[in-house]
């Protein structure tokens, strides 16, 4: 197969971009991330918009659906997402034979893998069985990392609850305050700011996945894959585990000066597309000092604080998503290590809507690779090695 010629040199070889930074791989009605001017939107709108006003159901569904639901259109998607709470049996025994020291990212990962022998669906890959089975996931992403943590810790899984909202049943089944207005509130900003954004590594795992007409479960377990990394989703974790390091805001200074001499990276700073700020960065700022506030535990968001300017003096690196995201979940109440899981819940909705995206258009994603290796080698047998 000829490459394509738009993607060559003059010579008519291929180009190489290291990381693909900068390359166009999809073209998407899904979300915009506008580098630039440090707006992201989804279908179309403002991100700032929904982070104020809206809720995690109805943000699913705009990804999944391409509108905004009507009344009706929520009623049934949140009385879908609802019956979907619960994890078949032989689950719950899965996650009880892990190993105790799992990090609840593999549990995760493996328990979606998993989920797949039980889902009536699995095979058909139409889009209408996708968004199904995306309500399905979506549920179930919550009960997974909430029945883990209290397995681990020897306790009994908590059962969702129908009459709480996603966000608070997720704070629900964790043993945490599910009716405190702040912490729901925050919990349900966290989930509409982080659920989808542009072809990131998790997101450009999943579409790879999908484009060979692989199942929506497969696709979803690989991008869970790509997401734990620390130079994606595990970034929050790693900020907390920073800023508990640092412990006293009078070492902040120190640190990042020393941070930058050794070539240490700070976590949660700096982003791949967003080189001027990170627009959800804004609104987790706002809710980590809001609940710091509230718990007269500013001390975590102060040294966020510092950090970040003490950053700036060395070089224009602003906090990302996962930068205040780490101080507001550990405010809540969420263990560190669920921190990266807790992203996977809500991406789970944005992964599913560029599953459902690449079916509707697919095209095997096959890059090539530029053979860089010695040429003219002869096999020698083993004995004259
Ligand atoms: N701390 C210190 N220096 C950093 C930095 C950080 N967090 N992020 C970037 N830099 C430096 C790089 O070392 C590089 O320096 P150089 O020009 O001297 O080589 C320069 O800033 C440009 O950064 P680069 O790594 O090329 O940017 P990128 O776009 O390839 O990487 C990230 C983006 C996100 C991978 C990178 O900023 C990072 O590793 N951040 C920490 C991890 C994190 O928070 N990830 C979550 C992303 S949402």
């Amino acid at each position: 197969m000829s490459s394509n010629p738009t993607n060559s040199t003059a010579s008519g070889k291929p180009v190489f971009v290291k990381g693909l930074d900068g390359i166009v791989a999809v073209q998407t009605h899904i979300s915009m991330v506008d580098g630039p001017n440090s707006n992201l939107s989804y279908r179309g709108i403002n991100v700032n918009e929904l982070a104020s006003n809206t809720t995690y159901e109805e943000v699913s569904f705009l990804l999944l659906h391409d509108h905004l639901p009507t009344r009706s259109e929520l009623a049934d998607f949140n009385a879908r997402l609802v019956a979907n709470r619960w994890l078949p049996a032989p689950l719950y025994d899965l996650l009880r034979q892990l190993p105790r020291d799992t990090v609840p990212m593999e549990a995760l990962r493996t328990a979606v893998s998993a989920l797949s022998f039980y889902d009536p669906e699995i095979e058909d890959i139409s889009i209408e069985a996708t968004q199904r089975k995306a309500v399905r996931l979506i549920s179930q992403f919550p009960t997974i990392c909430a029945a883990y943590q209290r397995i681990r810790e020897g306790k009994e899984p908590i059962a969702p609850t129908a009459h709480l909202s996603h966000a608070a049943n997720t704070l629900h089944m964790l043993g945490l305050p599910s009716g405190d207005t702040d912490f729901v509130r925050a919990m349900d900003a966290y989930y509409v700011l982080l659920a989808d954004h542009g072809m990131n590594a998790s997101t450009f795992t999943s579409r790879v996945v999908a484009s060979t007409q692989a199942d929506l479960h497969s696709a979803i377990t690989a991008a869970m894959a790509a997401l734990k990394g620390p130079l994606h989703g595990g970034a929050n974790e790693a900020t907390m585990n920073m800023l508990l390091e640092i412990d006293d805001p009078a070492k902040v200074d120190a640190f990042v000066d020393n941070a930058f001499v050794t070539k240490r990276k700070i976590m949660g700073i700096g982003h791949r597309i967003y080189k001027n700020g990170d627009p959800r960065a804004v609104h987790l700022n706002a809710w980590a000092e809001q609940l710091g506030r509230k718990l007269n535990q500013i001390k975590y968001f102060d040294m966020a604080h510092k950090v970040s300017n003490a950053v700036l003096r060395h070089r224009e690196l602003y906090p990302n998503v996962d930068f205040y995201s780490a101080p507001m979940l550990y405010y809540i109440g969420v263990p560190i290590d669920l921190f990266t899981p807790m992203f996977a819940c809500s991406r789970v909705a944005g992964w599913s809507a560029h599953v459902i995206e690449q079916y509707n258009d697919n095209v095997l994603i096959r890059p090539q690779s530029e053979y860089i290796g010695s040429n003219d080698i002869h096999y020698v047998p083993i004995s004259e090695r």
